[in-house]
């Protein structure tokens, strides 16, 4: 099957577009215009409303995502007219600061142009370096140990602590990349504590508040912004299941499991699973006791389940993907395990882009 063409891209689009918002009177004298701009130049661009919707269908066609459910909420910041690298970083800065809305974070998503060759070279707009110790262990986030390196390339000072912020780098074709530390004042890290184990809230764990994935391209009516970053708030186990417990990341189940005095060298003790979900429950109880919305998985669930009933009223196929829906712990106790999902790809959507580094 051969790729299709902007035109064709377009169009179905617009047709989808101009269907859902009830605006079909519109839609001819809009096609004209659009395959002519096509026509005459090889590209066009989006209204404003079509731009704002295409950013929420994306979302509602995301396979992997259980937040799905407020698709039609989603805040867009149309920053497509921002071309200087200060103007960026500016705009940047507002999305953190906005999403975050004191803790009442608001699903949101900037748009630069797509035609200026703007990317974001961080894979989210908050995270935390990673520093390799002479003897081969890793201090920070195992992941971002490439990226780090880059920064520190381009001048960023190592800060060797456990949770440090990475600077924002960004890059405009044809131009060094600059970076940024984000201003302290619009930054949220929230101290990880256990309701009862003390020895859990002694690890001085922590995470940052929202999860600004500015990796990904959005794909709308065949327009590609690579650099478009979009947030949400956390569902728990992305941070208690993954992002302290992988192996390749904090790693810090055993961590865990001896600060609450089980038997690490034996299988049958469960030490793994008791240890996540104390970690599971550290952090749900520490976001809402600093006021950071965040998602448990249970309620996750239901609201994925709701969201396959409303779409199914509307008279629309739920795609997904189920190794990704299923919450990394506690699977089949949520109602998402069984259920069947076809894991189809729909357009417009959130793509992955390659690193613009190593
Ligand atoms: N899993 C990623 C992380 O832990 C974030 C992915 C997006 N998550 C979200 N709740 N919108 O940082």
């Amino acid at each position: 099957m051969t790729e299709p063409t902007l035109r064709e891209k377009a169009k179905s689009y617009l047709t989808l577009c101009y269907r859902e918002l009830n605006k079909q009177d519109l839609f001819d004298k809009r096609w004209e215009e659009v395959e002519q701009s096509i026509r005459d130049r090889g590209m066009y661009e989006l209204l404003d409303f079509e731009l704002d919707y295409g950013t929420k269908v994306a979302w509602r066609n995301s396979n992997k995502c259980i937040g799905r459910l407020f698709w039609r909420s989603m805040e867009v910041m149309d920053q497509r007219s921002v071309d200087s690298m200060e103007a960026i970083f500016t705009a940047l800065f507002e999305h953190i600061d906005f999403a975050y809305n004191g803790g009442n974070i608001r699903s949101t998503i900037s748009v630069f142009n797509a035609h200026k060759g703007i990317r974001i070279m961080n894979p989210q707009l908050l995270g935390f370096a990673a520093y390799e110790q002479e003897d081969g262990s890793i201090i920070g986030d195992p992941k971002h140990l490439r990226f780090t390196k880059e920064c520190v390339k381009l001048g960023w000072a190592p800060k060797n602590g456990a949770f440090d912020l990475l600077p924002i780098v960004i890059k405009k074709e044809g131009e060094a990349p600059a970076w940024k530390e984000i201003p302290d004042d619009i930054i949220t890290l929230v101290s990880i504590e256990h309701p009862n184990i003390k020895a859990i809230s002694d690890l001085k764990l922590k995470w940052y508040s929202t999860p600004i994935i500015s990796n990904m391209t959005l794909e709308v009516g065949g327009i590609e912004f690579m650099a478009s970053p979009f947030n949400g708030w956390y569902m728990g186990t992305e941070i208690g299941s993954r992002n302290l417990a992988d192996e390749d990341r904090y790693n810090l189940l055993p961590v865990v499991a001896k600060q609450m005095g089980l038997d690490i060298r034996d299988k049958n003790s469960l030490w793994k699973d008791r240890a996540l979900v104390e970690l599971n429950q550290a952090v749900l109880y520490s976001f809402r006791k600093a006021g950071v919305k965040i998602i448990d998985h249970h309620s996750a669930s239901k609201q994925f389940m709701q969201f396959m009933r409303q779409e199914a009223k509307e008279g629309r196929d739920v795609t997904a993907d189920w190794s990704w829906i299923v919450p990394p712990t506690s699977g089949s106790t949520t109602q998402v395990f069984h259920t069947e999902m076809e894991d189809v790809t729909h357009s417009p959507n959130y793509f992955y882009q390659e690193n613009t580094w190593g």
